[in-house]
């Protein structure tokens, strides 16, 4: 009896399988039989709407540059590979924002020259953000190729199809690595760049192939040099998610936050005999809600045949055991810490001059707070132990 019901419910089962494969042909045969690629919102300039082309909006700062965007009732295109990014980040994103022509995302590789044209060609992009690359100096020094490749080379191929499609604007990601070992701080737009590992070399050459296109075309250009990186969405809906095979290569607060986790056993701080106030390397640190409102404006204020050059940071340096206290503040672990020798490469101190973009484009860092920041991160860290994943 048991075997006939079993059968019978089979047979009902492969029937309604069968119906709703028909059912998906024909709905499939009937969306593609007028067949002409139809144009949509992304595919046309509309007056009043500009259209962003944010390549890496997948990853942590990108993501957080695509919610300001939409907010501020931007139009966006995202183009990302996945190779270090979050299909997640981007998942909350459309969901924040379904309308038809607010957020499209493409999975492309910007190192394969036809994917690339091809997206220019069928969208109609007003500004690019450039963001994607790789962004380790450690993992640079190991594998430079990877970096000559994915920043560099990367970066000509947006530029000429820029230039290919006459696209008018672009916001470029730089970094305070291009600057490497200046004798002199603060460090101003003026501090000459000489960098010493691969990544930023590949960024300075990056630069270098804007600087020089932007002399003979009418491109608007904002090339943006951040500090180091901190913080979250304040509302907790993005956050920072780096592929765990990275973790090694990790930025200081990442490395914080898996000591407060347990992930490992604590923070090793390397050099306590640097010549600042407590012995420990002093960085500049800024919140990534700062760094996008700076990417913002200087959206609003890039202007034809311009190039405008940017240190993005607060002006003030922090050390590293004052960022560890802070980070035991915000999380509430007393977190173990080890104190060893210098790591071979690592200045004593950098910090940004940031007055230029200050007068410039009225930008301040407001919400930048070494244990506010570090609080909102840890926040979403302590909700999200397999990022994006749960
Ligand atoms: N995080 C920092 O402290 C810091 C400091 C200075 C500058 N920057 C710069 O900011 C930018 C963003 O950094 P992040 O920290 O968000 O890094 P991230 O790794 O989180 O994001 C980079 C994104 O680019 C994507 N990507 C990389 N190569 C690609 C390719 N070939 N094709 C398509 N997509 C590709 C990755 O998948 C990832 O989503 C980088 O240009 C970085 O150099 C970051
Ligand atoms: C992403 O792009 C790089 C080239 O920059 C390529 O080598 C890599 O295989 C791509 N990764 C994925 C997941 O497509
Ligand atoms: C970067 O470039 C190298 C080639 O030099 C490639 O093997 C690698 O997959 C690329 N992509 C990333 C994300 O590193
Ligand atoms: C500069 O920004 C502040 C807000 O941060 C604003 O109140 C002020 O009006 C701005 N000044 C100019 C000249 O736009």
């Amino acid at each position: 009896m048991d075997f006939v019901e079993t059968k019978r419910r089979s047979n009902f089962t492969r029937k309604i399988v069968l119906a709703a494969g028909i059912t998906a042909v024909f709905v499939f045969l009937f969306k593609r039989s007028p067949a002409p690629i139809t144009s949509t919102k992304f595919s046309e300039h509309e007056p009043g709407v500009t259209h962003v082309l944010v390549t890496g909006g997948a990853g942590f700062i990108g993501s957080h540059a695509v919610l300001r965007l939409l907010k501020d009732s931007y139009r966006v295109t995202i183009v990302d590979n996945l190779s270090r990014g979050n299909m997640g980040a981007v998942k909350i994103l459309q969901g924040l924002y379904p309308e038809p022509g607010r957020l499209q995302f493409i999975y492309a590789d910007l190192g394969d020259a036809q994917a690339v044209n091809k997206i220019f060609s069928e969208n109609a992009f007003d500004a690019v953000m450039h963001f994607a690359a790789v962004a380790y100096v450690g993992e640079s020094t190991a594998e430079p190729l990877r970096y000559y490749h994915n920043i560099t080379s990367n970066t000509l191929l947006i530029v000429e199809a820029m230039a290919a499609h006459n696209v008018k604007t672009l916001i470029y990601s730089s970094t305070c690595a291009t600057y490497g070992e200046p004798d002199k701080m603060p460090i101003t737009e003026e501090t000459p760049q000489v960098p010493i590992n691969p990544y930023g070399k590949a960024k300075k050459m990056s630069e270098d192939i804007i600087r020089d296109f932007s002399k003979t075309s009418n491109m608007g250009v904002m090339i943006l040099r951040y500090f180091n990186v901190i913080g979250s969405d304040p509302e907790g809906r993005l956050g920072e998610a780096p592929r765990p095979e990275l973790r090694e290569q990790g930025r200081i607060s990442g490395a914080c936050f898996d000591a407060a986790r347990g992930i490992i056993p604590g923070l090793k701080i390397r050099g306590t005999d640097y010549k600042t106030s407590d012995g420990t390397c002093v960085r500049d640190y800024i919140d990534v809600t700062d760094l996008i409102d700076a990417h913002v404006k200087a959206l609003a204020h890039a202007s034809p045949g311009k190039v405008g050059i940017y240190n993005v940071g607060t002006g003030k340096g922090s050390s590293v055991k004052e960022f560890v206290e802070a980070c035991k503040k915000a999380t509430g672990v007393n977190i173990k810490v080890d104190f060893l020798s210098r790591r071979p490469g690592d200045y004593a101190e950098v910090y940004s001059d940031p007055s230029k973009i200050n007068n410039e484009l009225n930008w301040t860092a407001k919400y930048t707070n070494l244990e506010e920041s570090l609080s909102i991160a840890w926040r979403w860290q302590r909700e999200h132990i397999n990022g994006y994943n749960g």
